[in-house]
């Protein structure tokens, strides 16, 4: 899919998630990914939890695995993630002054955006953003969060975070990550909204990063739909991606799976500011959010390859687009 994608009139980037562990112990793994894909996103072996586990500590062996085989195989690493509420140390949480909370966060994105500088392309600045409950859609949170980053700083712990990303690398391309805003409705907006705050009040965001899980039927959404997203980024001047793609379905519905990842890539394609397409992971034998860190696969049916590293239909779909 790579080499397709490199040559279609506007080139996109292909991408998946990839995991230290597999690739250093599983050559089928390996191979695949080095061959189908033009980047990658490291699932969980840059989150904060492994990468700082103690203050002023620092892991970055597997990071570190992870740029080598980029390098080796001409791929672009996305980084994920700088900023987010889950995946922390126990430390990171623990109780501190407002001032504090501001300084840890960002020390981390100092010590691991200048760790990676010159060979991690983009980064998810700020990973989720976006709150789960009604009830911070018509307060004052404006749908922002309201979790320990947000009760030391407020809304403002995303400006600060991007103006330390882009200081510590002032190359790489800038993102914001969100779940559940390929829809229309009250997340988008308070979304599209907190995107106008950050760019009138002069933040280095480039792009928004739409990580597109479709864990349940319910969730199957309409890349017509999210085309409009896509446009309404570049009114902003932002780019869009693709980020996290995955169609869980039973074994009888796979064409709803090819279809739906085919349309969003599509859409990808033919939007000038859509720069990557990335599915979370690639194939069934780790499943796309099996913790490839503390507990065994848990393979579900929800992306390109089987178990056996068998394409199904949506890798033909995928193809067919490009
Ligand atoms: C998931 C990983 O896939 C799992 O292995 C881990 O146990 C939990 O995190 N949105 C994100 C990703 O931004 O970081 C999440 O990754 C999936 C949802």
């Amino acid at each position: 899919m790579r080499d397709l994608a490199a040559v279609l009139p506007r080139p996109i980037r292909m991408g998946t998630a990839l995991a230290a562990g597999p690739l250093l112990t599983d050559s089928a793994y390996r191979r695949t990914a080095g061959e189908e894909f033009s980047m990658f996103t490291p699932e969980n072996d840059f989150k904060p939890q492994f990468v700082q586990p103690r203050r002023g500590v620092f892991a970055f062996a597997e990071g570190d695995t992870l740029v080598d085989f980029a390098e080796a195989n001409r791929m672009k690493v996305h980084g994920h993630t700088l900023v987010w509420f889950e995946a922390l140390p126990a430390w990171m949480r623990a109780e501190m002054t407002h001032e504090q909370r501001r300084r840890v966060m960002v020390e981390h994105i100092r010590a691991v955006a200048g760790h990676f500088r010159g060979k991690v392309a983009e980064w998810d600045v700020v990973n989720e953003p976006m709150s789960d409950e009604d009830e911070d859609y018509v307060n004052g949170n404006r749908g922002v969060r309201p979790q320990l980053w947000f009760e030391a700083m407020g809304e403002q712990y995303i400006d600060i975070a991007f103006h330390a990303a882009r200081e510590a690398d002032p190359h790489a391309v800038l993102y914001l990550n969100e779940y559940g805003v390929e829809e229309d409705g009250p997340r988008w907006d308070a979304l599209y909204a907190l995107l106008i705050r950050l760019k009138e009040r002069g933040v280095p965001i480039d792009g928004v990063g739409f990580q597109d899980h479709e864990y349940a039927v319910g969730d199957r959404t309409d890349p017509e739909v999210f085309r409009r997203k896509v446009r309404a980024l570049a009114g902003l001047g932002l780019k869009a991606r693709v980020s996290e793609a995955d169609v869980l379905v039973d074994e009888d519905e796979e064409d709803i799976q090819a279809r739906q990842l085919a349309g969003k890539l599509a859409v990808c394609g033919e939007e000038p500011n859509c720069t990557s397409f990335s599915t979370w992971g690639f194939t069934d034998k780790y499943g796309s959010t099996a913790d490839l860190r503390h507990y065994p696969p848990s393979p579900g049916n929800a992306l390109p390859w089987d178990a056996t590293y068998e394409v199904k239909p949506a890798y033909w779909a995928l193809r067919d687009v490009l």
